[in-house]
């Protein structure tokens, strides 16, 4: 594995766009060494890691196969590190790591580590990495993930970095499993191409949105349209990736127009815990921003309905039993990719492969 991250100053490599440095990351086969920004993953990666993870859950199903999967990163250990609220994507993580048999640690409160001691982070991701192979990171700071990544790149133990969400910036493996999810559900339909997807809810600070929008764009003629109160509407960053891409997108507060045009509608929940001042968002009327029997009536019958979850209310439950309420499957689909991800991080990915390629 190559770690060209050492070869700039942390000044310099901050500086650079997410695009820019995209090439410190990856290894010398094109996978990914740090994960850290959705802007590493080409339209040609996600679809290896879509096909790797099909590969992975169909091996899975049996014993022999959930045995063999086991033993592929059986002698690599990963510390998940998660100083924000988390269920999903920590056990999402965790499933995944038991699946290609990764030993985990986990720190998940900062007050009972050695941070609270005064240890700064360098400190203890450094600590981290004396014992552990991989680090999967969630943090409230937008940044930390990738200076982490750096430090450790530039340590006498350098070890890979997964970020699962960066304060309000990223959550590249989120975006990983909703393209996994919309490849499998338009697997029929002629593909990840000539769609438009819908995105609603909270698009200012919902992160998950960012890394998204941004796969989005390597397929072509995707359409993305933007729902949501002024006030939460789509950040200024990824309007100008949109336009740097040529992707046709719109920005709307009027849901119920734009609905019969759906391809997948992608509902989000008010993030606010962003709040400059507890009870901020209460004060946005977000009543038409929710996904209610009326909105099913106007989602044609081949539009699917997607949520990165925990969800409030934005989504009735009622919703919850039409076919085209894809939520609980994607939620379950992160597990395979995140899967499919470490193995390429790990380079075991052409085991699996071939085991696929013998047995099935
Ligand atoms: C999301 C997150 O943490 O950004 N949750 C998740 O990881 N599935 C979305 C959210 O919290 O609203």
């Amino acid at each position: 594995m190559t770690e060209q991250i050492v070869d700039i100053p942390w000044g310099r490599f901050q500086a650079l766009s997410a695009v820019e440095k995209v090439p410190y990351l990856m290894q010398d086969n094109g996978a990914p060494y740090h994960t850290l920004f959705a802007q590493q993953f080409s339209a040609e990666l996600l679809d290896d890691l879509a096909r790797l993870a099909n590969k992975i859950r169909a091996i899975a199903k049996t014993r022999a196969g959930t045995e063999f999967l086991k033993t592929q990163v059986s002698h690599k250990r990963a510390m998940l590190y998660f100083s924000q609220p988390s269920s999903r994507t920590f056990l999402s993580f965790m499933s995944a790591c038991q699946i290609l048999g990764v030993q985990t640690g986990e720190v998940r409160d900062t007050s009972i580590s050695s941070e609270f001691k005064g240890e700064s982070r360098e400190d203890s991701v450094r600590t981290f990495s004396s014992y552990f192979d991989l680090i999967v990171m969630r943090t409230p700071e937008k940044g930390l993930a990738e200076n982490m990544a750096w430090v450790l790149s530039n340590s006498e133990r350098p070890i890979p970095i997964i970020n699962a969400g960066s304060g309000q910036d990223q959550h590249p493996t989120q975006a990983l499993l909703d393209i996994y999810t919309l490849l499998r559900s338009f697997e029929r339909s002629g593909g990840l191409r000539d769609k438009t997807v819908v995105f609603c809810g909270d698009l200012l600070r919902g992160r998950t949105v960012r890394s998204l929008s941004y796969l989005l764009t390597n397929y072509s003629n995707i359409r993305q349209i933007f729902v949501a109160p002024p006030q939460l509407q789509v950040g200024e960053d990824i309007v100008a990736a949109l336009k740097q891409k040529n992707t046709a997108f719109e920005v709307t507060t009027d849901f119920h127009a734009v609905l019969p045009e759906a391809d997948a509608v992608y509902m989000t929940r008010i993030q606010d815990e962003w709040d400059n001042d507890k009870g901020d968002s209460d004060r946005i009327d977000t009543r038409l921003f929710k996904f209610g029997m009326r909105e099913l009536e106007l989602l044609p019958s081949r539009g699917i309905i997607m949520h990165p979850l925990p969800r409030r209310d934005e989504i009735a439950t009622d919703i919850d039993s039409d076919p085209r309420a894809m939520y609980w499957r994607q939620m379950r689909n992160g597990m395979w990719i995140r899967a499919a991800l470490i193995a390429v991080t790990f380079g075991c990915d052409k085991r699996i492969h071939e085991y696929f390629r013998h047995n099935y």
